[in-house]
């Protein structure tokens, strides 16, 4: 009997069944328990983890560092100005390099082609920190804390508001599909997935028996949602947009209006983070100077509501990201998939 995702890469979730995503769930879950007692699990020691960041961050990074740390093996981090690739050497060749030395590769940047590059010419397997199209390891983490909040992630509404096209909201379309959740996407219609990404969602749905909204009509997309969701209005690399994406998704902030619009007084919120929604951070002051505004995506008010629930997310983004890396590393044996419940 062999097990399950050994040597496999996390690309996309569409490379994966439902069943295969939530077994990954169960299994971070199963791990953030071992962490809780303190009890060791070192399935990948003596192994060593390049850490790749074309962009910033501080949860992914994080994520895979203590991940890494916590199952033995040793992570190191490259960052963009550290390597010569993107500058001196090709996608292919860095590959084989980084494959004949690490074990497995962490990559976050730009084009989805990249981390698909790497997989394809380093023969470790590679999971993928965030590209402009997709964020899986951040999906496993959020239908983690769902499945720890309500019990179940199969049919539960979670209704996302703001910018539907955005790498965050084309995963979750996605992978609530494969797993038999509703998902809305709320947006103007200007920022809807594209007709693609909908159509492979909706195929899936078909199957799981999820319900998709993509719509522009906040009242329609919040009633009986069970989660509210929302994203930063212009993501890495789209620094350039905020004046056109506060015209657009202004009235799709996640405030108290939203909240009470769900009509469901369990309804919890979730934010992949960072988030603005305060004026502590340098990019939402130079936005208050700019355009006024003191709070974009999410207020201050909903942000520090007690529903909200985006420190449990964050913090579920390490074993989540420790259950991907050791099931398709790590010395241990997943014998039999968990179907979505
Ligand atoms: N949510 C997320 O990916 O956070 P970072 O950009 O800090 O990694
Ligand atoms: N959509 C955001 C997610 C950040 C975690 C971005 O790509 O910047």
């Amino acid at each position: 009997m062999d097990s399950y995702f050994q040597g496999k890469s996390l690309l996309k979730e569409k490379d994966f069944t439902g069943s295969e995503l939530y077994t990954l769930i169960k299994f971070a879950e199963h791990l953030k328990y071992l962490k809780e007692h303190n009890i060791e699990h070192h399935y990948l020691a003596g192994k060593s983890i390049a850490l790749m960041f074309a962009k910033t961050s501080t949860r992914t990074r994080s994520s895979f560092t203590v991940a890494a740390t916590d199952l033995g093996a040793h992570p190191e981090f490259l960052g963009a100005n550290d390597i010569q690739f993107g500058k001196k050497e090709s996608l292919a060749d860095t590959a084989k390099i980084l494959g004949s030395m690490f074990d497995g590769i962490e990559y976050r940047g730009y084009d989805q082609a990249i981390v698909e590059g790497l997989a394809k010419y380093s023969g470790v397997p590679v999971w993928n920190g965030l590209s402009d199209e997709w964020h899986p390891t951040q999906m496993l983490a959020d239908f983690m804390t769902i499945d720890e909040v309500f019990g179940h992630v199969k049919n539960i509404t979670l209704t996302y508001l703001g910018d539907s096209r955005n790498n965050v909201a084309n995963s979750l379309l996605v992978t609530g599909a494969l797993l038999g959740a509703n998902i809305h996407l709320v947006g103007p219609k200007e920022l809807q997935p594209s007709a693609d990404i909908q159509k492979l969602a909706q195929s899936y749905a078909a199957k799981s028996g999820s319900k998709l909204l993509i719509t522009d009509d906040l009242a329609a997309g919040v009633k009986d949602a069970d989660v509210l969701y929302t994203d930063i209005w212009a993501s890495m690399g789209e620094e350039d947009k905020w004046a056109e994406r506060i015209k657009l998704l202004q009235p799709y902030q996640l405030n108290m209006a939203a909240v009470k619009a769900t009509g469901n007084p369990d309804v919890i919120v979730m934010h992949d983070l960072p988030a603005y929604h305060d004026l502590n951070t340098k990019l939402a002051q130079d936005i208050h100077a700019k355009f006024g505004l003191s709070e974009l995506e999410i207020t201050d008010e909903v942000f520090n509501a007690p529903f909200a629930k985006q420190f449990q997310e964050a913090a579920n983004r390490m074993h989540t990201i420790k259950a991907v890396m050791a099931a398709s590393l790590g010395n241990v044996f997943i014998p039999a998939l968990v179907e979505p419940k």
